[in-house]
């Protein structure tokens, strides 16, 4: 089967993304080193524009996905906007060059000093999450003599059929406000002086594989948009989330068109500006994790192959026991194939990248964890004092240091050691 990287080949036994190979990465720049490729991200952007290019819209990037400064400023490049969580991702966004009254922001939380971040800013809209929350930004927005464009989150109630940690639309999830409360809430807004009614969000989780249940989502958004409508109150957007899943392993997702297909024929010639706010689909098989296998041990009942990487860098598979496809960077054709559990070297069971794989290795090999670009480095973390990873950014035979690999002394410096008068 191919590579579900689209710009990853295999030329004359070694791994190469777009024109680099990847053993020269490593020397280069160390392991481990999540690696990206812009041609992927650009075509994933591209299907995106080509497929909604009938419609008046807007595809913010859900930030979350991937950070990195260097990522942020290639979507914004290409005109994208931006889906944010924080205002530390508003943070990023602004540096990274992307426009502020470009950015929707998510999140049940909104802390008052992010909120006036981003009011200050000059963001495009709020996604708000709850009636406690419409009652914040106004009151923030007030005080401040600024009007804040809001839309709700509303949660459509709809089974996305996806991992139960990653769905957001069902009743029992913390996200959104209840589909029959939005109604009443939008009349209470539009009272607000110090809000301007601008949109509605629905988001009903990640890694969707099946449009039908966001065009139920749609279908039941597109209708209290028509009833507010016949209450006076008009929306210029409609924003329907992210979720678009991709291939790990042997799922089959739909194309960006296919998905897009049934909502945009149900949109018809509507004059709302048509959101999305992808992140994996955009992301996700754009990167890889590169890691060095520091040792095997051959088991009784198990092969591990001990790499360099570990759950810090990549936690997907411990919190989600997802499947990332791990495969040897050289060809060996002199090894015998086992079957190896891919374990990191943090003292933890759970520290696994990949399960039951049947690879040729030997010590000192390379592997490439594949899907890697979304929820990797924004996930990762410093568990057992491990300096993460770099990102190197490849465009074609270009390669770009997006982000240092950290140091033990960098991590040291936030941290004061108990002076001798405490
Ligand atoms: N918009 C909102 C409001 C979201 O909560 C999310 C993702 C997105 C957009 C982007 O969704 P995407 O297109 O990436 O599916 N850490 C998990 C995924 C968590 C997704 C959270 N929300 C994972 O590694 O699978």
């Amino acid at each position: 089967m191919s590579f579900p990287i689209p710009t990853l080949s295999r030329e004359q036994g070694e791994l190469r993304l777009e024109d680099v190979a990847l053993n020269d990465i490593a020397a280069r720049f160390g392991t481990p080193t999540f690696v990206y490729s812009a041609r992927a991200m650009r075509e994933a952007y591209a299907a995106y524009a080509e497929a909604l290019s009938g419609v008046p819209s807007q595809v913010c990037y859900a930030v979350k996905a991937n950070s990195n400064l260097a990522v942020l400023g290639l979507f914004a490049r290409l005109g994208a906007g931006f889906d944010i969580v924080s205002g530390g991702e508003l943070a990023r966004v602004l540096a990274a060059g992307g426009q502020a009254d470009r950015v929707v922001f998510s999140g049940v939380g909104k802390s008052a000093a992010e909120i006036e971040q981003a009011l200050s800013a000059g963001i495009q809209c709020f996604n708000i999450e709850s009636r406690a929350e419409l009652a914040r930004i106004a009151a923030i927005a007030s005080r401040l003599g600024r009007t804040a464009p809001v839309a709700f989150r509303v949660n459509p109630a709809v089974d996305p059929k996806t991992h139960p940690y990653i769905s957001t639309g069902l009743r029992s999830n913390k996200f959104g406000v209840d589909f029959d409360e939005a109604f009443e809430l939008y009349r209470e807004a539009a009272r607000q002086p110090a809000l301007r009614v601008s949109g509605i969000a629905c988001h009903i989780g990640s890694q969707l594989l099946d449009p039908a249940p966001v065009a139920e989502a749609a279908e039941k958004v597109l209708g209290l948009v028509d009833r507010l409508s016949d209450e006076g109150i008009a929306l210029d957007h409609i924003d329907l989330g992210g979720g678009l899943g991709i291939r790990y392993d042997d799922e089959s997702p739909p194309s960006v068109a296919d998905y897009l297909a049934p909502l945009l024929a149900r949109y018809g010639t509507r004059r709302e500006t048509l959101c999305f706010e992808p992140g994996r689909s955009l992301v996700g098989n754009a990167g890889l994790l590169l890691t060095k296998v520091e040792l095997l041990k051959h088991g009784v009942e198990k092969n591990f192959a001990v790499v360099d990487a570990a759950m810090n860098d990549l936690a997907r598979p411990a919190l989600y026991d997802a499947y990332h496809a791990a495969v040897p960077v050289s060809t060996r054709a002199e090894a015998t194939t086992r079957r190896y559990d891919i374990v990191g070297p943090i003292c933890e069971s759970g520290d696994f990248l990949a399960r039951e794989r049947d690879l040729a290795l030997a010590d000192g090999d390379l592997i490439a964890l594949l899907s890697a670009g979304a929820y990797g480095m924004t996930m990762s973390s410093n568990y057992n004092t491990r300096p993460r990873a770099a990102e190197v950014l490849v465009d074609g035979s270009r390669t770009f240091v997006a982000r240092d690999r950290e140091t033990v002394a960098s991590l040291l410096r936030h941290e004061h050691a108990l002076p001798s008068d405490f």
